[in-house]
């Protein structure tokens, strides 16, 4: 069997990038022949970018009721919170006394950190956490903790997710004698999607506040958002270039190879942008309204998502539990007999 494992941040509400980028793609693996899946809330993650325990919750919840909407099956996907499994900061600091300082350096997050406090001519590390520094090892453990062959993800994570080869690559070779421990995890990239804009036409991230809720705001706060798209000045009337429109990646990201040549025809033909975010809307909403009808259900009923990830959690200790003890082992810390 092969495993399939992602997570997600809680700490905003659900986008077409989250879904686009991890969501589908994951519930797509999962539904593979010989496929085992491990999706989580990666809510320990949330702890370095968020000081809000209130926000924190919302999104926990926000995010569990998504997957599951988005049609997770809860018997064939191990599905749980991060902070319910203790082997996974256990596993971090297991990886933190292998991992080099240097490569921490060199990890997007931290850099991007440094490099304003650069610009702004200010201490290099102001502001900077020890959470946001190691937050690759963490994810490292996340990963090689279930021995991930596949991580669905989008570009913004590859980075990490090599990371995480190279931890588990150096464990593997100082500890197991020969033995592969850890399975080395690659990123799942679908490229189309791989990065999708958001409304002013950078990646879309709840950093940049330029995010297209996934149910947020209902049918309506879809509709509005789509209107927010930015677009060239173009008139109607006027040919349109589709390569590289934002509006046209969001498009496509949800059309079935038909509707996108179709689609880029009419704006080659003059279509104009108001009717284009039209069609745009009539498409995501076909695809979100029956999801979001599930998930407006499922948000009433925060005590069944609970049950659903506590299960969830007692099946990925199941896995994790023992394993742990074997590395413990690996690096001298058995019992004594
Ligand atoms: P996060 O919460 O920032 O994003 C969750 C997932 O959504 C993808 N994504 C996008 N994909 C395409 N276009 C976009 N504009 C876009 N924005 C976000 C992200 O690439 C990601 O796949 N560190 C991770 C969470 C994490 C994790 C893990 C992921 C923790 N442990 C282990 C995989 C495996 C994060 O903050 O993702």
């Amino acid at each position: 069997t092969e495993r399939v494992l992602t997570g997600i941040t809680t700490t905003g509400t659900p986008h077409l990038g989250n879904y686009v980028g991890a969501i589908r793609p994951a519930i797509a693996a999962s539904r593979e022949p010989g496929v085992e899946s491990f999706f989580f809330l990666a809510d320990y993650h949330a702890l370095i970018k968020c000081d809000d325990p209130a926000r924190i919750e919302r999104s926990r919840l926000e995010i569990a009721a998504t997957w599951l909407a988005a049609g997770l099956d809860t018997e064939r996907v191990t599905f749980y919170r991060q902070s319910d499994i203790p082997e996974t900061p256990e596993l971090t600091w297991l990886l933190t006394c292998v991992c080099a300082k240097g490569l921490m350096n060199r990890a997007h997050a931290y850099k991007a950190a440094t490099d304003v406090n650069a610009a702004a001519g200010e201490d290099l590390d102001a502001g900077v956490t020890m959470g946001l520094f190691s937050y690759p090892i963490l994810m490292a453990a996340d990963i090689l903790l279930f021995n991930a062959h596949r991580v669905p993800v989008g570009r913004d994570q590859v980075q990490h997710i090599e990371m995480a080869r190279d931890m588990g690559q150096r464990f593997n070779h100082l500890f197991g004698q020969g033995r592969e421990l850890f399975v080395l995890p690659r990123a799942e990239i679908e490229e189309e999607v791989a990065t999708l804009p958001g409304l002013d036409g950078r990646k879309m991230s709840k950093s940049y506040d330029n995010t297209i809720p996934l149910f947020g705001g209902g049918a309506k706060g879809l509709k509005e958002a789509v209107a927010r798209i930015v677009t060239d000045s173009r008139l109607p009337g006027e040919p349109k270039d589709p390569e590289g429109a934002a509006l046209v990646t969001v498009h496509d990201a949800f059309a079935t190879p038909e509707q996108r040549s179709a689609f880029h025809a009419d704006l080659r033909a003059g279509l104009g942008w108001g009717e284009a975010k039209q069609r745009l809307v009539n498409l995501l909403e076909g695809q979100i309204a029956p999801m979001r009808e599930r998930y407006v259900e499922l948000m009433a009923h925060p005590e069944r998502i609970e049950e659903v990830l506590q299960h969830g959690a007692a099946k990925a200790r199941r896995v994790a539990t023992p394993f742990l003890a074997e590395l413990r082992a690996a690096v001298g810390l058995r019992p004594m007999l």
